[in-house]
């Protein structure tokens, strides 16, 4: 036992103490249809070859550490270490403080009164848990294509039949989906990244989010929009979401690529029977999410003058990177098209001819890291495509990356 181990000895477990390794065959772990059903990310287990100290990697969807607000961060984890509730459990909904500023801000997005707000463990819980609360196994789901790969994730690990329709400039193409609609086709939910899409950047036009709320009416399904990245748009001006042209939205929200990832703090705002579920069910992920990051970020978003400021140097240092890489291109690899970011923190790049996913490992060998189209695609195959990550870096070391992506790919 440990408590009798003599004063100043390690509290490791001896060798010796050590149970002998069985030598009877064990059983197969059983898993679950869920866990067999996931594919593991392949941006995950990139982000392992592009971590190395001679990679300037434009893989991850990694928001700069650079433009994070450490010093307020800092500030108000101090303050809040201060208050007992902010090391305690919490309600599973959210703190009440959060979800009063979450819930203004989403009324002033929305342009509606939205008062039922559910803080989540980063938005990523907040999809898992709608997939929780709304699916069974053989559900129907759309996604668009490519897909941002971690709703992928969730809608495999709920059994769901996925149904792929593709994306151009105007982003999700809802007159496609809505041919299919018409021709039978019943989702439960329809997934759409609606501002500066993941991975494509691109944005759902005004007439579609319109059309696509409309079509959420008609034929009764839930539109998912997530939109971790509105508040990234360059010109301040965040793109009117779908939610605000009907209630059948379940909105995600997420602190990651405005405050810091860390906090893991992202949010979701809907009908009441959905948010009263989802709540039931995070009591069965993780009771709440971490008290103390939520008081940080309640303190961050309340101080709307600080908040603001900090919104613009952000969306300007990004706005001038997202610049530096698309004159790069331009300059360094003719005949590559590249979409033009008007926010958020991705481009597209397709390289007419080329198999990227071959090109990755000379990319690597050159010191730069992307991720090939193909590991977004849910049907079409995107064997040209590339996503960069052009928020992550400084102008600099953005122009670099280019100029040797374009080494490896002559
Ligand atoms: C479209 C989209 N949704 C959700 C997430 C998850 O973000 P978080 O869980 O950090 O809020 C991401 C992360 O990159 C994303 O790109």
């Amino acid at each position: 036992m440990l408590s009798s181990y003599p004063a100043g000895r390690s509290t490791a477990l001896p060798i010796q103490d050590v149970h002998p390794v069985r030598s009877t065959p064990r059983h197969p772990v059983h898993l679950s249809s869920a866990a067999t059903a996931v594919c593991g990310s392949a941006i995950r287990d990139l982000l392992s070859l592009t971590s190395r100290p001679d990679v300037i990697s434009l893989a991850g969807g990694l928001p700069a550490a650079d433009l994070m607000p450490r010093e307020r961060i800092a500030t108000a984890a101090a303050t809040a270490l201060t208050d007992p509730g902010s090391i305690q459990y919490g309600e599973t909904a959210g703190q009440p403080r959060l979800r009063a500023v979450l819930a203004a801000h989403e009324t002033a997005r929305c342009g509606r009164p939205v008062d039922d707000v559910v803080v989540t463990t980063g938005s990523q819980q907040a999809l898992d848990l709608v997939a929780r609360a709304v699916l069974d196994p053989g559900d129907a789901v759309v996604v668009e294509d490519p897909a941002y790969v971690g709703a992928l994730q969730v809608f495999q690990a709920a059994g769901a039949a996925l149904y792929p329709v593709p994306l151009d400039e105007d982003g999700m193409c809802v007159d496609d989906l809505e041919r299919r609609l018409r021709a039978g086709l019943r989702p439960r939910l329809v997934h759409t990244v609606s501002s500066f899409h993941n991975p494509r950047g691109v944005t759902l036009s005004p007439r579609r989010r319109e059309r696509l709320a409309a079509l959420a009416e008609e034929f009764g399904f839930l539109v998912v929009e997530d939109d971790p990245y509105d508040l990234l748009a360059f010109d301040g001006h965040p793109p009117v979401p779908v939610a605000a042209h009907s209630d059948r939205v379940v909105r995600l929200g997420s602190a990651s690529k405005i405050l810091s990832p860390a906090l893991r703090v992202g949010w979701l705002s809907g009908p009441p029977e959905l948010t009263g579920a989802v709540e039931r069910l995070k009591q069965c992920a993780d009771l709440c999410t971490s008290s103390l990051t939520q008081t940080i970020t309640a303190e961050l978003l309340a101080d709307t003058t600080w908040f603001d400021a900090h919104l613009r140097h952000v969306r300007a240092a990004v706005t001038s990177r997202a610049l530096a890489f698309t004159t790069a291109v331009a300059d360094h690899l003719p005949g590559v098209t590249c979409s033009t970011p008007t926010g958020g923190m991705f481009c597209w790049l397709e390289f007419p001819g080329l198999d990227t996913t071959a090109l990755l490992p000379r990319a690597l060998e050159h010191g730069v890291g992307f991720v090939p189209g193909g590991a977004f695609a849910v049907d079409g195959p995107q064997p040209s495509t590339v996503r960069c990550c052009v928020a992550s870096h400084r102008e600099g070391v953005v122009a670099e990356a280019v100029r040797r992506l374009a080494d490896a790919a002559t």
